[in-house]
């Protein structure tokens, strides 16, 4: 018998495995490079239904995983980082993230540190619709990314907090990233009323499943329109506590050859801080999506 294992075929069934949380399922049965069309639907399908998807043991090039990528839509230029510059050249649609530092330079984004929670890019007009994340290098411990359900989150909200944020919206600040690093061209601003960055409604409506979303981008600068900064903090703290009940969060521990993907529109998503001294790094897309819409 042989001992080495085999890739699935393009006419494997496509397994799904839920992980029992609001968010995630394992996919199983697929070589992400060599994908049919029916393969493709059934993992729409369930990513639709799970909104964060982990494939295990995917050995994909470059230019492989742009191809995935690209059957969810568009590819979006990687967000802007502190090099000003793609990270890889000649890939400017592939973002990486790491720690690792060459030659004095930071090789990736987001560094070694916590990465708070977030959705991707809130902070502009046209937000991405799904990111992919795909790791070549893994950590022993720490580094591990989070994943909660903000279709879950407007379905429990309390009655008096859906009322309160009723045709409300929030200011996305745009001058600093998850790992609160101040991104390229921008200015320090204290005052979340006069940081830099897009209006979006707080309860969105998702475009395919048309499901209720709480739309919240991230914590530190938020600033809801029209209230007092008193309230607008006020009421974030509040909306906060209850979308990142960590009970029903769903948590991937990586492995080499993992890739994930989430939809950007319905869950939020953290990091948690490693050893600087591990090395980790990860190549990275994003679909171009729409603007959030209530
Ligand atoms: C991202 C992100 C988290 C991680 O790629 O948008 O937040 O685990 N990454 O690297
Ligand atoms: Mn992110």
């Amino acid at each position: 018998m042989s001992v080495i294992a085999e890739k699935p075929r393009n006419d494997s069934a496509v397994r799904v495995i839920p992980t029992g949380k609001p968010v995630g399922a394992t996919i199983e049965g697929v070589d992400l490079a060599s994908l049919s069309d029916a393969q493709f639907e059934a993992i729409f399908d369930a990513w639709m239904k799970h909104n964060v998807l982990r494939f295990r043991g995917q050995e994909l090039t470059k230019e492989q995983l742009q191809a995935f990528s690209a059957r969810f839509g568009e590819l979006d230029r990687a967000p802007i980082n502190i090099k000003g510059e793609p990270w890889i050249e000649g890939y400017p649609n592939i973002a990486v993230m790491s720690n690792i530092i060459q030659d004095g330079q930071p090789m990736g984004s987001l560094g070694y540190g916590e990465a708070v929670w977030h959705t991707d890019m809130s902070y502009i007009e046209v937000t991405p619709s799904a990111a992919l994340l795909y790791s070549l290098e893994v950590t022993r411990e720490g580094g591990e990314t989070g994943f909660i359900s903000m279709y879950d989150a407007y379905e429990t909200l309390p009655e008096d907090l859906k009322q309160a944020i009723q045709g409300k919206e929030i200011k996305h600040d745009a001058s600093h990233n998850s790992a609160g690093e101040l991104r390229k061209g921008f200015k320090a601003v204290d005052d979340p009323r006069e940081a830099p960055g897009a209006l979006h409604p707080i309860v969105v409506r998702h475009p395919v499943t048309q499901r209720k979303a709480l739309y919240l981008g991230r914590r530190p600068r938020g600033y809801i329109v029209g209230l007092s900064l008193e309230e607008s903090e006020a009421l974030l703290d509040r909306l906060w506590a209850h979308a990142t009940d960590e009970s029903k969060s769903w948590w991937q521990k990586w492995n080499v050859g993992d890739l994930l993907m989430w939809d950007n529109r319905c869950v939020m998503h953290k990091r948690t801080a490693f050893d600087p001294k591990e090395r980790r790094f990860m190549l990275r897309t994003q679909i171009k999506g729409s603007k959030p819409q209530a």
